[in-house]
This record gives C-alpha cells, structure tokens and sequence, in this order.
C-alpha cells in the first residue's frame, strides 16, 4: 500500500515545461521530491542548481530499467510522475547536432521511456502511484503516431496495475515557456481564440475541452490530484482546471 499520508515524489521529466512546474508546486507543498535529469544533459549543472533551491534533490539514474527501478525501490517515492515527449524539432536538432535522431523518435521517448519507467516503478514494492501526463485526443483508435505511441504507454499503465492519474490536457503554453515554441503559441492562442466564439454560440463542452493551460495550471493540478488518495483515472482540460484552483 502505498501511504499518501507521507508523501514523496519522483519526477520524470523534470526539466520539462511541465515537469518543471510540478517540481515548484510540490515543493511549495513541502513534499519531499527527488527530480530526475538525465545523466547527459548539457545543462546538468544549472538544473542541480535550479532544483536544489527549490529544496529537491536531484538524481541522474540512467534511463536503463534496473537501474531505474532500483533507484526508485531505495528512494521510495509514493507518486512517480511521467512528464516526457519529445518533438518534431528536438529530432531535428539532435540530427543536425551530429546525435542518433532515433533516440529522439515518439517511440523511443513518449512510448519507450514512459514504457520503461512503468515497468521499473511496478517492479517496486510499495508501488508507488503513477501519474502520466497523457494528451487530450488520446485513444487507441487515434490516427497518427503521437496518439498511438500515447495509447499504447496508457494501454501499459492500465496493464501494470499500479495505482494511477492518467492526464490529457490540449495545449501546454504560456508566456512564462523557455522553449522557443512558436507555432505552439499561436496555435493555443488562436484556438482559445476561436474556442472563445464557440463557447459564446453555446458549444461550452467543446471549448472546456480543448483550451489550453498553463504550465503552472497544470502543474498545480498534476499535484493536487497526486496527493488525493481518492483521485484515479483519466483527468482531461475541465477537471484539470479545477483541481489548479
Ligand atoms: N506542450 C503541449 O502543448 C502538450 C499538450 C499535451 C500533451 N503534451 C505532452 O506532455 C508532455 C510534457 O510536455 P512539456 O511541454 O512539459 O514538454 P517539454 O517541456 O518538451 O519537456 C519534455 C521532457 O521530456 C524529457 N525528454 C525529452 N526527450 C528525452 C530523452 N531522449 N531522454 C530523456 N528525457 C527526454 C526532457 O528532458 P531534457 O530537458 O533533458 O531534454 C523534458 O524533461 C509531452 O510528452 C507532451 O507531448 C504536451
């Protein structure tokens, strides 16, 4: 069993715009929360930096699953939270950087490493709960690889049995994003914008459903959620929203 009256938290993806917020809102809460960056990471030292201010303690395990479940089984979180993906650019920019645009594919990283971590955490006795940060339009009859890499690492985590918050936001944006993500910006803006006229013509379901969220929003949310014993299941941009209130 695992006991949410003392919790801790692992955080997979840390260094994400998401991740990061979940970081900061979990310490704000003063749980005790270990952040996770990979051990390759350019800017290793600055996140150490960065998290150890806001009174995380940082791990580097390799993305290998002994090495991961073994990590977890000794830190013993009690909410491991799968904050991944990557993204058309990132190939692209490893590809021209001279890496292995591979390792950079939806499968290695939104299906594999997501993959990888359930199947380390469910090695681990307590089991922790399992927080995935899923993608509004997720299903297995999705059309297109994001969605069907995203069903199949939510199809693996109904499958382990450990306790979980499936989460499937629209877009994650907002002024305060590092990464220069343009077309993200004006995608969300312009479909808020538009969700906006819908909304006003009465289509408030639809508009609930797909605008979009800050990554403070949802970071709040993913914790809140987290941390309630009696939350479970599939959370999509309506119940997201009030859980960040
Ligand atoms: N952005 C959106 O509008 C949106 C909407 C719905 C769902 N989602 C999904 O939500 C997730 C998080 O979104 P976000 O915007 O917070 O993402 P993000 O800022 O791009 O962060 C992605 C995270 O994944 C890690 N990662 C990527 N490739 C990796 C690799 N090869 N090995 C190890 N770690 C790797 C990154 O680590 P490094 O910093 O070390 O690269 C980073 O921590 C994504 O999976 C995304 O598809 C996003």
């Amino acid at each position: 069993m695992t006991d949410q009256a003392t919790p801790k938290a692992l955080v997979l993806g840390a260094t994400g715009y998401t991740g990061q917020e979940v970081v900061r809102e979990l310490r704000r809460r003063q749980v005790a929360t270990v952040a996770h960056v990979r051990p390759d990471s350019a800017r290793l030292a600055a996140w150490r930096d960065r998290f150890t201010a806001l009174g995380a303690t940082v791990d580097t395990t390799p993305w290998e699953e002994a090495a991961l479940a073994a990590m977890i089984a000794q830190e013993k979180p009690t909410v491991v939270f799968a904050l991944l993906g990557t993204t058309r650019k990132r190939k692209k920019m490893l590809a021209a950087g001279g890496g292995d645009p591979q390792t950079a594919t939806y499968e290695a990283v939104d299906y594999g490493l997501t993959a990888l971590a359930i199947r380390a955490a469910a090695q681990v006795d307590p089991a922790p709960r399992f927080v995935y940060l899923s993608a509004v339009g997720v299903s297995p009859t999705a059309k297109g690889e994001y969605y069907q890499v995203r069903a199949r690492a939510e199809a693996d985590l109904l499958a382990s049995g450990l306790p979980h918050i499936i989460a499937r936001p629209s877009f994650i944006t907002g002024p305060d994003r590092e990464d220069d993500r343009p077309a993200e910006r004006f995608g969300a803006a312009a479909i808020d914008g538009a969700l906006a006229v819908i909304g006003a013509l009465g289509a408030a379901k639809l508009r609930d459903r797909f605008s979009s969220l800050t990554g403070g929003e949802l970071g709040r949310a993913l914790v809140e959620l987290a941390l309630d014993p009696g939350a479970s299941g599939v959370f999509e941009t309506p119940a997201l929203r009030q859980r960040a209130s």
